[in-house]
């Protein structure tokens, strides 16, 4: 059969109408959305290729090229990265109630100093939630049997599992409290709280073996205020502004989740003009706000002087460090969370002499970093400890 020009012609013709027509329908029906920039996806991997062991310096290189609010795929997922204080400011407090609900993700999930901080913070915690010391290998069964027997001999609420437990099942409550609500809460509190404030102490001795100079001015600051006849309160550590400076300070520097943990957006929003879909997981890379050099003189170096020179909130209204997140899904622990880091920090300091062990010179020690659900130093050094404090008190 012989295909006449004018036929191919009004065939192409017909496929260019129809091309047209379903582009126009397409911004009807689905009108273009304007997204945020972000490197091009592949199929099925999208851009996870581009994610490094450590994602959250990954994602600042990229912000750095894109923006710092950038539109990625994890696999087949849209992720919104937020990296600077502003974007976090529109993602956590602008269009909070967009974005803090989470994910349905699932997690899996462990030196000398490390393992005794975690038992030791592991332990205070229990004691305030549960009134006894927390085993890891427990079973939070166990614990619920023991404190339902407990009760039955007691019906004076002891512990914050004594008090929560008489809330089960209690058919006034509006929101219905169950036993896996109640399981999956005293879970929370434990992990939520023991490795962050370890991890924390443990950076900031990280960063003060290598800065012999601060442990003196430490030094200095502690025997000036809580003299050597005691250990140090919680209710000294507002009198010792040099501790906390270093504390904030490394919450700058090492802030434990650098990435937050994600979010989620319920519907769909638009953040500074850029269209952001429904169902799209939210980062916001804490670890980049307290690096920006347009906050941060001198962003990568460890000064906790600027700290005493200006009074900046830690607890989530200033978002050019937001160690506990900000908003509605801010850690509930913060306070807890300042109190403990800043006792243990400061009696570890107050008690004991701090030297590196071998011939280990400060300026090799590596402040590298091992990303996890926190993140720890890659190279945790040895130190050795001696009393600084009357015998009688240890
Ligand atoms: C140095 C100490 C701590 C740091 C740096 C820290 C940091 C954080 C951060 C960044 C989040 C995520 C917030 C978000 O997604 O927007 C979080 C969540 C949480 N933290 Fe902490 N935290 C600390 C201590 C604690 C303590 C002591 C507890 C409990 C006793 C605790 C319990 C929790 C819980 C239950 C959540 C989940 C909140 C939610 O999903 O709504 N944290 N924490």
């Amino acid at each position: 059969m012989e295909i006449s020009f004018s036929s191919v012609f009004i065939a192409l013709a017909w496929l260019l109408a129809l091309a047209i027509i379903c582009e126009v329908m397409n911004h009807v029906v689905c009108p273009k959305r304007n997204v945020p920039p972000g490197p091009r996806p592949w199929p099925i991997i999208g851009n996870l290729n581009l994610v490094g062991s450590l994602p959250h310096e990954s994602l600042h290189n990229l912000s750095q090229k894109y923006g710092d609010l950038m539109l990625l795929k994890f696999g087949s997922k849209p992720v919104l990265i937020a990296s600077s204080p502003e974007m976090a400011k529109e993602i956590l407090k602008t269009h909070d109630a967009i974005f803090s609900s989470r994910p349905a993700l699932t997690a899996g999930k462990k030196n000398f100093l490390r393992h005794h901080l975690t038992e030791f913070i592991l332990s205070i915690i229990s004691r305030m939630v549960m009134s006894g010391t927390y085993h890891r290998d427990e079973s939070i069964e166990n614990l619920q049997d023991h404190h339902k027997a407990k009760g039955k001999e007691d019906s004076v609420p002891k512990d914050m599992v004594d008090v929560l437990l008489q809330l089960v099942d209690d058919p006034n409550l509006e929101v219905k409290i169950t036993t896996d609500n109640l399981m999956g809460l005293i879970l929370d509190l434990l992990t939520g709280g023991t490795d962050t404030s370890a991890t924390t102490v443990e950076w900031a001795f990280q960063e003060l073996v290598r800065n012999p100079n601060m442990i003196e001015k430490a030094n200095e600051e502690l025997d000036r205020t809580i003299g050597k006849g005691r250990w140090v309160e919680e209710e000294d550590l507002s009198q010792l502004p040099f501790i906390e400076a270093i504390i904030k300070e490394t919450f700058r520097l090492h802030p434990l989740t650098p990435l937050i943990p994600p979010h989620y957006s319920i519907e769909e929003c638009n953040v500074v003009g850029y269209d952001i879909p429904k169902g799209t997981m939210v980062f916001v890379n804490i670890w980049s706000l307290g690096r920006n050099p347009n906050y941060w003189d001198r962003p990568e170096e460890f000064i906790p002087e600027r700290f005493l020179e200006n009074d900046i909130n830690i607890k989530g209204k200033n978002f050019t460090m937001l160690p506990f997140c900000s908003g509605r899904r801010r850690c509930p622990g913060y306070s807890f969370g300042i109190n403990l880091v800043g006792t243990t920090l400061a009696n570890l300091l107050h008690g004991f002499n701090w030297r590196l062990t071998g011939d280990i010179k400060p300026e090799e020690i590596s402040m590298k970093e091992i990303y996890g659900l926190t993140t720890h130093p890659e190279k945790p050094i040895s130190k050795i400890m001696e009393p600084r404090l009357p015998l009688h008190l240890y």
